[in-house]
């Protein structure tokens, strides 16, 4: 008896590590995001009309980030969820955190880890920058928010639109440790490379191409019209 169940917990053990262990960022599946963000709280999103610098907002650069260092296929997405842990709403992130106490909340103790075997996300901590987003959204209430960023289509440079983008929506999935579908997105040479590639279908969910970002909210038009303009006017490094 005793035995059995020492084989029971040996067993549930070595599923949890292996699972542990292929955590990897690799195949992320669609999942629901964007105008979705409320999904099943009844907690309204708040919309500001312009994004102020002193304010983390949710759906701009929380959920985004989330989405594309956390939620990917094999990780904590709405088919996988390890550990019961799913991070693809607004109400999932939700209950990681206690608002207004980021010390107090579990997703911000599991992201600012910095030694053990379940460093998260596994593919590396994520920057400082945006641990200290997510640490701002926490301790100003861990709202539904969001604001209008005011994209400027006439605004295409590569440090003013397209490498901000490519950082808030896609570096979490395209970086030298991540590397989804083998394409890095973390550097001017790289997204260059992209976006003389594949990248214009890919954004525009051209039937043929793999629609990105994978899993999240289409980029809006302003913001695709950004990176078309660069394209279009050399792909510099300006
Ligand atoms: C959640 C992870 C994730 C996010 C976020 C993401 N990608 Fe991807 N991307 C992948 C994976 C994985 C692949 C490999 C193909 C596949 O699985 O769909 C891929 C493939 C691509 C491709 C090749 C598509 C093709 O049809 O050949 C391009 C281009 C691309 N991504 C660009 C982007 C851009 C630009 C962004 C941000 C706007 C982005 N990705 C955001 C994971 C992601």
């Amino acid at each position: 008896m005793e035995k059995t169940k020492w084989r029971i917990l040996i067993f549930l053990f070595s599923g949890i590590s292996f699972l542990a262990i292929n955590c990897k960022h690799e195949l992320p599946l669609a999942i629901s995001t964007g105008t979705d963000t409320g999904t099943g709280t009844g907690v309204i999103p708040t919309q500001a009309s312009t994004c102020s610098p002193d304010t983390a907002y949710f759906a701009n650069t929380i959920l985004p980030l989330i989405n594309s260092s956390c939620a990917t296929t094999g990780c904590h997405d709405a088919i996988s969820h390890r550990e019961g842990v799913t991070l693809t709403t607004y109400s999932q992130i939700r209950a990681m955190v206690t608002p207004f106490n980021s010390g107090g909340s579990r997703l911000y103790s599991i992201i600012t880890r910095t030694s053990g075997e379940d460093i998260m996300p596994p593919a590396g901590p994520l920057a400082s920058a945006q641990i200290a987003n997510i640490k701002k959204w926490i301790d100003q209430g861990a709202l539904n928010n969001q604001c209008n960023s005011g994209c400027d289509s006439s605004v295409f440079t590569y440090s003013g639109a397209v490498s901000v983008i490519m950082n808030t929506y896609c570096v979490g999935c395209h970086n030298s440790n991540s590397l989804g579908g083998g394409i890095d997105l973390s550097n001017y040479i790289a997204v260059k490379a992209a976006a003389l590639g594949r990248m214009m279908g890919s954004i525009n969910h051209t039937s043929g191409y793999s629609a990105m970002p994978k899993g999240g909210a289409k980029l809006s038009d302003c913001q695709i019209a950004q990176i078309q303009k660069w394209i279009q006017a050399g792909t510099l490094n300006n």
